[in-house]
């Protein structure tokens, strides 16, 4: 592998978590690149089931560096949280290393997201209410405060202090928000944050030692490319770019380091949140979707939006990242359907398109076209060779990589790590 990017091809919640686990078996160093706890993955394995928000998946691997890069943003009262957990479960956290380049979430991005989704009204993103994007907006106006500020414990207080009472102002008399609780707010956090300061790293150099000491690096990315701040579904996206190109940024590393780009993939859709979701289902089958594969989020526990998996989507996403490989996730979830849709393009206008279009507004107002493929009505849950999966269910896989010309690395049929279906050979990755 030696520098693998695993990013979400969808809009988040691909089962990104499962792939980067089984992935770890095989590296030295994990690294994620972006995003903060508006992210969240369940991760099983024969160390027990972990619900992570900010530490990378590798935590559970002893022998593996498991690295928070420069362009993930912190809620220090959430990494104390699952470090505690972790290390209360038996899980070192000796191996995890913290950016001094990443920014903190604090107190005052928390209120004024929920303040910036209350004025949107019916048009509010549906964000996840945990201060990304105000947290990514400070770190692009430079009033953020850093992991490397922890150094000057002094320093540090004084510099939260002060953009909180600026934001205080600001929220008190632009909103008419009550404020009272954020000076005592804020001292919890710096409270959880200076009892960060032994995770923090140089991280860049350090995933510069593991490249050149020919180490296997893996980049997870969170979220997906449709939530992408800028190749997504703008505005309503996340607030940091989850695409692969950011892999590079966020980890502090050089564009030609990457070797190969994996895109997760449902074997169909889900979103959270508002924003354009083409082939969307409001009938039996979305609900299928959501109480089979258990379509909640797990971060808010919201119910996510599920519809037919969106091949012009996935195109597109194959294309931003320059994937090299798709995992399919989730495949049994579709086992009791008689046939499955699948999105090949769009009618917009009488037009018919193959790929998305230009601008947001006409994304809208696409209309899926659908092919119809024979369902496998069988579980495949069971199934651990590619082979050995029924007729239908191989030809739904080569449907895709024909659509999409992305070979299939990885098929995943359940969520325990042993459900999980490897597909070889690179040159053969098709599931053929
Ligand atoms: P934010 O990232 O909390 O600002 O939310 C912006 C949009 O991204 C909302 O639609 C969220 O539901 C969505 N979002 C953020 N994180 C995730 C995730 O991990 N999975 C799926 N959707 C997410």
């Amino acid at each position: 592998m030696p520098v693998l990017c695993v990013v979400g091809a969808q809009w988040g919640d691909e089962g990104k978590g499962k792939v980067v686990d089984l992935l770890c078996e095989y590296a030295d160093m994990v690294v994620r690149y972006q995003g903060g706890n508006n992210a969240g993955h369940t991760v099983e394995n024969d160390r027990g089931k972990f619900a992570l928000h900010l530490v990378p998946s590798g935590i559970t691997f002893p022998d593996v560096v498991a690295v928070i890069g420069n362009g993930v943003v912190i809620d220090p009262t959430v990494l104390r949280m699952e470090i505690d957990e972790l290390e209360g479960r038996g899980v070192s956290t000796a191996n995890l290393k913290v950016s001094g380049e990443a920014h903190l979430i604090m107190p005052y991005h928390i209120m004024l997201d929920h303040i910036q989704e209350a004025r949107l009204g019916k048009g509010k993103i549906g964000t996840t209410g945990r201060g990304i994007g105000p947290a990514y907006s400070d770190k692009t106006s430079r009033q953020g405060v850093r992991m490397q500020d922890l150094l000057d414990p002094e320093g540090f207080r004084r510099k939260v202090m002060a953009v909180m009472e600026a934001k205080a102002e600001m929220m008190a008399k632009a909103y008419d928000q009550d404020v009272s609780s954020l000076r005592a707010d804020c001292e919890r956090y710096i409270k959880a944050a200076e009892s960060l300061r032994g995770y923090v790293d140089d991280t860049s150099f350090l995933v510069w030692q593991a490249l050149r000491a020919e180490k296997r690096v893996l980049l997870e990315g969170a979220q997906g490319t449709m939530l992408d701040l800028d190749h997504g579904t703008y505005p309503y996206v996340t607030s940091s770019n989850p695409v692969a190109g950011y892999a590079c940024v966020g980890s502090g590393i050089g564009p030609v380091e990457l070797t190969e780009v994996w895109g997760v993939s449902k074997a169909y859709a889900t979103r959270v949140g508002e924003g354009p979701f083409p082939t969307e289902l409001h009938d039996e089958v979305g609900k299928l979707m959501r109480d089979v594969g258990y379509e909640y989020g797990t971060t808010t526990g919201r119910e996510r939006r599920c519809g037919w998996l969106d091949l012009v989507a996935l195109r597109y996403a194959a294309r931003i990242n320059g994937l090299t490989g798709l995992a399919i996730t989730k495949l049994d979830v579709l086992n009791t359907l008689d046939t499955i849709k699948v999105c090949t393009a769009y009618r917009y206008q009488g037009q018919t398109l193959k790929e998305l279009p230009a601008t947001q507004a006409s994304f809208a107002q696409v209309e899926p076209i659908y092919e119809e493929l024979p369902g496998w009505k069988s579980d495949i849950s069971g199934v651990r060779g590619v082979n050995d999966l029924p007729r239908p269910a191989i030809d739904y896989l080569n449907f895709i990589v024909r659509q999409v010309h992305v070979p299939i690395a990885l098929i995943s049929v359940g969520s325990q790590r042993q459900q999980t279906i490897k597909v070889p050979h690179p040159d053969s990755r098709s599931a053929e």
